[in-house]
């Protein structure tokens, strides 16, 4: 058996219900499956699960694939262990499984920096690497944790690493745009090295950090490369991805110090930004691992400013996150070595939310001496207590208010509403805004009519028989190349359906992300050919007038009176052809 036959053979004898059921609850509404969706925050069952189709489609955040995807994602695998995965389970023997290779271009990348970790971890047990050993064990690290953390030694040598790459052959070129080498030599000389992994695991650069109290920046991170991007990189996620599950949270730090402390006491559900603030990809990535994100930053006025700002950014999109507060200085790593694991666990157990860290916060700023400062403290509460949506928290803050000031709680019960409903009253109007929605649904009607096709035809190869008899045009590069892979597979296979187009498509993801958008549409399940023939009008109106409005241009830019005279023959042609 080929590859493609023995993954359709293990998808059709897996059950999609049956799987997804087993991660998470489901319920049976007249056809399909409902369940609430893993793959973001909700608590509604917007996730629905075809097992005539055997596809799963949430309509809350538009995650949709097959149980190949599903699995991919809820555990954050790569696609050749899910089908070993499955096939183990279904007892499938899995000869002539040739793994799929996912891109060829970085090979070299990643296994010149798995060479560069493997000779840094190697010098570390070195004669050399002995001053290095030394200061880690005068920080407490043992050996243990150094193989966890794969942390190695760079040596003092201009050249050492360029010249164990180089003999292998690879060009110098490359390791200087890799950000191994510069100008020919070593970057890295006498640092302690830690690997830098991308989600799933792969080094794709390293931090060095210095070993004495020199001047030098204390880390040097890899240059910014096409793998590696600062604002990107989670220090220690692939690992975190694993046992935030079980932990069912995810603690945030400041530094890979912490981190490493942090395991060492069994505490592994953490990941660290590269010393820079969280951007909206570090919370993506972030909060697929846990509902229950946790911020533990270092205990001095920085790090209060750092949980704020990523407190706040959490909480523009809806997540609100818990605070674990230092205090004296102490970062993890130095709470830890202070006062052990048993109280480290009990901050974890007694991180308060962000509201209430702000609030506490917030009061640093007021002289309670003056009536305006504490009026002004108050409002600024109250702004705060109105984006919590749990009505008892809301009463408790509120009561506490009311007693350390000594007001009235109705008073500022009423207060709260008010500022509630001019608060909710905006985000309606914003919601509601005609202007956006009128030019966004007339931009929209030929894409609509085009994925409406397309999701025909993958429902039914009468109308794939027939849309290839139009010769249609699709008016996209990704909507051209969506189809014609749709025609491919049904020529080649004589079926097709979406559970195996799915796996079909697996490392096209822009087709992919297409693919989605049809699945979402929520269409009703056959189209006749009077509704078929009016979507392909719709994008044939838009080639015209694109086509149109193309020539044009064309002839206002040209002073060349016979070939405009030309241009105004074709838009003649065309507009003839339209009737
Ligand atoms: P920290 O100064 O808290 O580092 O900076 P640390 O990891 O706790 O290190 P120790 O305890 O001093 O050994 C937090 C993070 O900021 C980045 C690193 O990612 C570091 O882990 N950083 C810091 C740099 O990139 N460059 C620097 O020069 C300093
Ligand atoms: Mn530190």
């Amino acid at each position: 058996m080929n590859n493609q036959d023995i993954v359709n053979e293990i998808r059709r004898k897996t059950d999609i219900v049956d799987i997804i059921g087993e991660k998470i609850p489901l319920e049976k509404r007249g056809k399909n499956y409902f369940g609430v969706c893993p793959f973001h925050d909700d608590t509604n069952p917007s996730m629905s699960v075809s097992r005539e189709k055997q596809i799963y489609t949430c309509f809350s955040c538009h995650a949709t694939g097959n149980v190949f995807t599903f699995l991919m994602n809820y555990e954050h695998k790569e696609f050749n262990q899910v089908i070993s995965d499955l096939a183990s389970r279904l007892g499938i023997a899995l000869n002539g499984f040739k793994p799929r290779k996912i891109s060829t271009k970085y090979d070299d990348w990643y296994n010149i920096y798995d060479l560069a970790n493997k000779f840094y971890q190697n010098n570390l047990m070195s004669k050399e690497g002995l001053p290095a050993r030394e200061y880690l064990k005068q920080r407490s690290i043992d050996e243990e944790i150094i193989k966890e953390f794969e942390i190695g030694y760079s040596l003092g040598e201009r050249s050492s690493l360029t010249t164990l790459l180089t003999k292998k052959g690879y060009s110098l070129d490359l390791l200087n745009k890799i950000g191994l080498t510069t100008n020919d030599y070593d970057i890295y000389h006498n640092r302690l090295m830690f690997p830098l992994h991308d989600l799933s695991g792969k080094v794709i650069g390293f931090s060095g950090r210095i070993i004495n109290n020199s001047k030098q920046n204390k880390y040097l991170n890899t240059k910014e490369t096409e793998l590696f991007k600062k604002g990107r990189l989670l220090y220690h996620y692939h690992i975190a991805k694993e046992t935030a599950r079980v932990s069912k949270s995810i603690i945030i730090m400041e530094g890979f110090m912490d981190i490493i402390r942090a395991s060492t006491i069994g505490v592994k559900n953490t990941v660290a930004t590269m010393g820079t603030a969280l951007t909206s990809d570090h919370i993506k990535d972030i909060r697929r691992l846990s509902n229950n994100i946790i911020l533990c930053f270092d205990g001095d006025d920085a790090g209060v400013k750092a949980t704020l700002s990523a407190g706040e950014d959490f909480t523009k999109e809806n997540i609100e996150v818990k605070v674990i507060e230092l205090t004296d200085g102490d970062d993890p790593d130095t709470y830890i070595l202070k006062n052990g694991k048993e109280a480290f666990l009990s901050l974890i157990n007694n991180a308060i939310y962000f509201s209430d860290f702000k609030i506490k916060v917030l009061s640093n700023n007021y002289n309670f001496l003056s009536s305006e400062d504490k009026a002004n403290y108050i409002h600024d509460v109250l702004e705060e207590t109105v984006k919590i949506k749990d009505s008892i928290r809301v009463e408790i803050i509120l009561k506490d208010l009311a007693k350390k000031f000594e007001i009235g709680y109705n008073t500022l019960e009423k207060s709260f509403q008010e500022l509630k409903n001019a608060k909710t009253e905006k985000l309606v109007d914003e919601i509601l805004s005609p202007v956006k929605t009128a030019s966004k649904e007339k931009k929209d009607k030929y894409q609509k009519a085009s994925l409406s096709i397309i999701y025909y035809m993958l429902n039914n190869p009468l109308v794939i028989d027939k849309v290839e008899r139009e010769n249609l045009v699709f008016p996209t590069e990704a909507l051209r190349a969506l189809y014609c892979e749709i025609v491919y597979f049904y020529h080649k296979y004589g079926f097709i359906n979406e559970a195996d187009f799915y796996t079909y498509l697996t490392d096209k993801r822009e087709l992919i992300n297409l693919l989605n958008e049809v699945l979402v549409l929520d269409l009703k399940p056959d189209i006749n050919d009077e509704e078929l023939y009016d979507y392909v009008k719709v994008i044939r109106e838009y080639n015209l007038t694109n086509a149109i409005k193309r020539l044009e241009t064309k002839i206002k830019e040209t002073t060349d009176q016979t070939l405009q005279i030309k241009y105004a023959e074709e838009i003649r042609k065309l507009r003839i052809g339209e009737k």
